[in-house]
């Protein structure tokens, strides 16, 4: 049977000193929220129920459709957030994850090799469990003495012993639905933060029942993120990731300790990504591409199969068709280049006249000269060439296969054909 998913996003993130929810911090450009639904996604879960709190309506606009919100109005805790979410779990029987959106690495293998071993061990409930070197902050596992859990203590009520365990949990946990509800239900306030701890329902059930733990492979996906160092060391350890996929599958990464490439972008095989290169926010870049070295593709480009985009080239918005080649010193934004287009050295669209951005179209086989200014909007026909240092003013298309020089620039030539 389907599981079902509950993200836990109330909190506000006060040691991230962000003005923005804790949820809604972007890691390698996605925020949290977004990492942890898309590591859900392949699970099929029945349904997937986040809990906002602080900034609740930001998070919802943000969610948008692709879980249920629901609001935990009062944040009185990680096991009061949980029990706000049963309304929205109606109907629902069986399995139910819960996790935190500031453990935003974890991978959806992790997740699928917890599930199976909550099924196969008919737990009450499994959680995923880490081995630290320096515990400090999370809560640590205490266990029976067959090696299944007996609770969770978290770090102000640890003792001197049980400080020293270095067993802790990670904040990432499957329920059996029922078991869950019934324990949160007999869950008492912590007296030091006054709280509901989740995992107070955890030590309930393991007096009861059995809870196991599972130790992750890879501690790695499940630091928890809580302030902005923290989050530094995601980063870095979620752009190594990213990377390493890609390579997988057969891009071309020349040096990866300067190359940044964002969630959600997409690469095709046999592109190669040159040294000190940026790519961001969903762009995409075909098969056969050369990008960089120190290049910069912006969210909204797309840049088609075969084409190269060379040193000090800032795309933003802006779609290079198959085979054109941006190679030097050019800043294109909001830019159609049909195929083959050549843009020289030092190309500038000046796209933004501080009010609104326009349009710049450039088609099939345009040959841009060194230097050149587009004033957007413009448009450069197919094979239509404009000279070095030319300035095309805002509002002019230079017809296909002419030639245009100077500032503002002229028609010099024309061939047939275009
Ligand atoms: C929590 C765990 C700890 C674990 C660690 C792993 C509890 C009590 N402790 O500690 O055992 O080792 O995570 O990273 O759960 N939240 C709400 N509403 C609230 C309070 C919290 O939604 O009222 C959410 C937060 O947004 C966060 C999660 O619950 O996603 C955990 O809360 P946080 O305050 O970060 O707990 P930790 O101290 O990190
Ligand atoms: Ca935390």
């Amino acid at each position: 049977m389907k599981p079902a998913v509950v993200i836990l996003a109330a909190g506000r993130g006060t040691r991230m000193r962000s003005p923005l929810p804790k949820a809604l911090v972007p890691v390698c450009g996605k925020p949290m929220l977004w990492h942890l639904l898309e590591a859900v996604k392949p699970l099929r879960p029945s349904r997937v129920v986040v809990v906002a709190g602080y900034r609740h309506a930001d998070v919802k606009r943000w969610v948008d459709g692709r879980a249920v919100v629901v609001e935990q109005k009062q944040l009185l805790g990680s096991g009061h957030a949980v029990a706000q979410a049963e309304g929205a779990l109606k109907g629902h029987s069986g399995d139910v994850f819960v996790l935190y959106c500031d453990t935003p690495l974890v991978r959806t293998r992790t997740l699928k090799a917890l599930w199976a071993r909550h099924r196969q061990t008919r737990s009450a409930a499994t959680l995923l469990s880490l081995r630290l070197d320096d515990p400090t902050g999370y809560g640590r596992v205490a266990r029976k003495p067959d090696g299944s859990v007996a609770s969770i203590i978290e770090e102000l009520d640890c003792g001197p012993v049980e400080r020293m365990i270095r067993d802790v949990n990670a904040g990432c946990y499957v329920f059996d639905k029922k078991r869950l509800f019934a324990a949160l239900a007999r869950v008492r306030r912590n007296p030091k933060k006054n709280e509901f701890y989740l995992t107070d329902a955890v030590g309930i059930l393991a007096a009861s029942t059995r809870v196991e733990a599972a130790a992750a492979a890879d501690p790695g996906e499940l630091v928890g993120i809580n302030t902005r160092l923290e989050l530094a060391a995601a980063q870095e350890a979620l752009r190594r990731r990213i990377l390493e996929d890609w390579i997988d599958r057969g891009v071309e990464i020349r040096h990866p300790a300067s190359t940044f490439v964002e969630s959600g972008v997409r690469l095709g095989a046999g592109t190669v990504v040159e040294p000190h290169t940026v790519i961001e926010q969903d762009a995409v870049i075909g098969s056969g591409c050369v990008i960089g070295p120190f290049a910069r593709i912006r969210g909204g480009s797309r840049v088609d199969d075969g084409a190269v985009i060379g040193n000090f080239v800032e795309l933003v918005r802006t779609r290079v068709g198959r085979g054109s080649q941006v190679k030097h010193l050019t800043y294109l934004g909001d830019a159609v280049l049909g195929r083959n287009v050549n843009v020289g050295a030092g190309t500038i669209t000046a796209n933004y006249d501080g009010v609104r951005k326009a349009r710049t179209t450039i088609r099939d086989g345009a040959f841009i000269g060194s230097g050149t200014v587009l004033v957007a909007p413009v448009t450069v026909g197919r094979r239509a060439r404009t000279g070095a240092g030319a300035v095309v003013t805002r509002g002019h298309s230079v017809p296909d296969g002419a030639t245009v020089v100077g500032i503002p620039a002229r028609i010099h030539a024309s061939r047939r054909n275009g």
